[in-house]
């Protein structure tokens, strides 16, 4: 059974992306089949994965998007990349996505693309991992009819857990119109700095509120996970020893051990 993941987070810097390729290179180190969508105009997963943009011409998910939108017939692998190092697929994005997005304003289907999308490729891969980007607009919430369940990576400094509520807001809504099985797959806290107090706190009350929904395993901070993007590849690969992508491995077994249950 195939799983679709959203990695979620109306703010930006908190490590969607990241956490999106790590947590793809992880499960590809367990054998799964993996495939990365990027739906961030920003571009930043294909680039982290070595799929740079080649320019206005190459096939991005923008154009999966409106091939579905006007009823015209692709193969569903077209413009499906393997990542430069990373045994993962990669449906790249670019700046593109933003103007398409704006011009969904008035189309009643706006927000059924991209599951549509993900249903033609669904059979060919064991997760499907989303990296939205940072808003809850019209491209989150076709991750959110698209997805099974939800991630969010929290930095836990002020207005992180206020954060969360807005998009589980946004996710009861989601789940009353349009995809009644969504669900909250766990919550991350990435603790980029953990000597304030602030975000002590933030941190233990998510984790009161939130229960076994937030993972045991929480992420410190590396410089290295820049630099793995820098070189296209996951920090995984790039410098499997190095603290933050133990951690990743960590939190890929918990996210393997909930499938199990
Ligand atoms: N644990 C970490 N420690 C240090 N830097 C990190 C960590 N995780 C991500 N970063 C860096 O922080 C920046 C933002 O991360 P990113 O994953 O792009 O966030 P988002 O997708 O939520 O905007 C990137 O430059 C990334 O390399
Ligand atoms: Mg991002």
């Amino acid at each position: 059974m195939t799983k679709v993941i959203a990695i979620v987070n109306q703010k930006g810097g908190v490590a969607k992306t990241t956490t999106a390729i790590n947590v793809g290179a992880g499960l590809a180190k367990h054998n799964k089949r993996v495939l990365l969508i990027d739906l961030d105009g920003q571009g930043n997963l294909s680039r982290g994965l070595g799929c740079k943009a080649k320019g206005r011409s190459q096939y991005t998910i923008r154009d999966a998007l409106i091939n579905i939108q006007m009823g015209i017939p692709t193969a569903p692998d077209k413009g499906i990349l393997k990542a430069r190092f990373d045994p993962v697929c990669v449906m790249p994005c670019n700046i593109q996505i933003d103007a398409f997005a704006l011009s969904l304003k008035e189309d009643p289907n706006r927000q059924v693309y991209l599951r549509r999308y993900v249903n033609t490729v669904r059979q060919y891969f064991d997760y499907i991992l989303i990296d939205c980007s940072p808003s809850l607009g019209v491209m989150t919430q076709n991750a959110l009819v698209a997805t099974d369940s939800v991630m969010i990576p929290v930095d836990p400094e002020f207005f992180g857990a206020e954060g969360v509520e807005q998009i589980v807001a946004t996710m009861t809504d989601v789940q009353r119109s349009m995809n009644p099985a969504l669900y909250l797959e766990g919550i991350i806290i990435v603790r980029r700095n953990n000597v304030s107090r602030e975000k002590r706190t933030t941190a233990k009350n998510l984790r009161i509120r939130y229960g076994s929904k937030v993972y045991q395993t929480e992420l410190p901070t590396s410089v290295k996970a820049s630099e793995a993007s820098a070189h296209g590849m996951s920090l995984l690969r790039y410098m499997s020893w190095n603290h933050l992508a133990k951690m990743y491995a960590s939190l890929v077994e918990e996210v393997l051990a909930n499938e199990r249950h």
